[in-house]
């Protein structure tokens, strides 16, 4: 059998993205190895949202054209195509966000691109996952939103939600595979809408936790202006739905909010966070920060310093603004220095730090419940699982734990780990 590996760069988007190629190529003739030295062809999936993940799959393709026949997919390839056809010659073929279905033929007929702007996109039930015990799904593509320092409209197209009956489907195969936990994916997965049956996203979770063996459910990413009282609520109450909302902040200045397109103001985002607190007492909330956003002067860094004090984030995904070509954003005046947004950077970080600190650290003593997941990857001896708050508990132990719930102890707790006892 031809030998396929594939290397997957950016989102849990991609990584279920590759899980979909993977299901589609070994239901066809060929096997998905995680050795890369031994496969004929190596897909590259890669992420466009900022430069620097562009870099790494520019020089990841340079080194492994040398031997083998390479297939570029994803967002990358989506916005470079012909560039990336005469910079790499010898590339086998390039396939779009759309059509991640056909990458059998993409194989079978090679030098060729592979792309078109068709929107029914084909879900294989089975797909091949990298994981046990937490399962992806995507549950809606593209994004309609259009913040301007954002390229994902432009590669992943508009937002379109998939069809519910196409989405319980895998939940069943993953529970019927001894998966726990699902995690949906999608840009905005509060305007989830299935048009056909008119069920919206709190419609899903509910039919969702009505199958048995997943025990638990999550969902990324929110998108702030879309989250009302009456889904915290839904949330809130419904008992298999993790209490963690991932909700990206970017900035805590109304003016850059608004150049950014993003149709909120710092005020309604603090309403949020205190709306979930209040129905989710002990919930987790984690955002995105944006910083050196074109424009941001250090009063606008200093209100983005301020709401994350008052959020209290449990973590933080922190980016320096990276122009993307074609989006609004790019074209604006006064691009904020390098070294200016270095040191904003550095500064949210150590904020985030100090705050994830503290949090962690009153969990000493507490108890919780973990799903363990696997081994940790520093220290290989102990087992790591997740709290539904998803925050990561180590524990000792062994790999006949993986898949299973247990009470822990916290008995040592750093900014984003925390290590306990299990009570027995
Ligand atoms: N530069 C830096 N970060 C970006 N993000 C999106 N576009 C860019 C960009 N051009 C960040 C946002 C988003 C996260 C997934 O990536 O914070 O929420
Ligand atoms: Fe990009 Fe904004 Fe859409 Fe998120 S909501 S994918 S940041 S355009």
């Amino acid at each position: 059998m031809t030998k396929v590996f594939i290397k997957t760069f950016g989102c849990q988007m991609n990584v279920y993205d590759s899980e979909r190629m993977a299901g589609v190529l070994g239901a066809d003739d060929f096997e998905i190895t995680g050795d890369e030295k031994s496969a004929e062809y190596v897909i590259i999936n890669t992420c466009s949202v900022r430069q620097h993940a562009e870099d790494r799959a520019l020089s990841y393709i340079g080194a492994a054209i040398k031997d083998k026949k390479v297939i570029v997919a994803g967002c990358m390839a989506e916005r470079m195509q012909d560039e990336l056809m005469a910079k790499f010659p010898r590339l086998h073929a390039v396939v779009g966000t759309f059509n991640f279905s056909n990458i059998v033929s993409a194989i079978n007929r090679g030098k060729k691109k592979i792309f078109a702007g068709i929107t029914e996109e084909k879900y294989p039930v089975k797909l091949r996952r990298n994981e046990k015990v937490r399962g992806y799904i995507t549950i809606m593509q593209g994004c309609d939103n259009y913040c301007a320092y954002c390229i994902v409209p432009y590669v992943r197209g508009r937002e379109r939600s998939r069809d519910v009956e196409g989405i319980l489907a895998e939940i069943r195969q993953l529970a019927s595979d001894g998966f726990k936990e699902v995690m949906f994916l999608g840009q905005n997965v509060n305007s989830f809408l299935d048009a056909k049956s008119g069920i919206n996203f709190s419609g899903l979770l509910r039919k969702s936790a009505e199958i048995s063996g997943i025990e638990r459910l999550r969902f990324m990413t929110s998108h702030p202006k879309d989250l009302t009282d009456e889904l915290i609520e839904s949330i809130a109450a419904a008992p298999k739905v993790c209490k963690h909302i991932h909700l990206p902040l970017q900035s805590g200045s109304d003016r850059i909010l608004k150049m950014m397109n993003r149709h909120y103001t710092a005020d309604w985002y603090l309403s949020r966070v205190r709306k979930i607190r209040e129905a989710m007492p002990g919930g987790a909330i984690t955002t995105d920060i944006l910083v050196g956003f074109p424009g941001e002067t250090d009063v606008d860094f200093q209100q983005t310093l301020e709401v994350m004090k008052k959020a209290g984030f449990d973590a933080s995904y922190i980016f320096k603004y990276s122009p993307r070509r074609g989006t609004k954003a790019a074209l604006m005046d006064s691009q904020v220095d390098e070294k200016e947004k270095l040191k904003r950077l550095n500064n949210v970080l150590e904020l985030q730090k100090k705050i994830s600190e503290d949090i962690t650290k009153a969990y000493v003593g507490r108890e919780v419940k973990i799903l363990v997941t696997g081994p940790n990857m520093v220290i290989k001896t102990m087992m790591e699982g997740i709290t539904d708050n998803s925050k990561k508990v180590i524990i000792p132990g062994d790999t006949g734990m993986i898949g299973n719930f247990y009470r822990v102890k916290v008995t040592r707790a750093q900014t984003a780990v925390m290590e306990g006892e299990i009570i027995k």
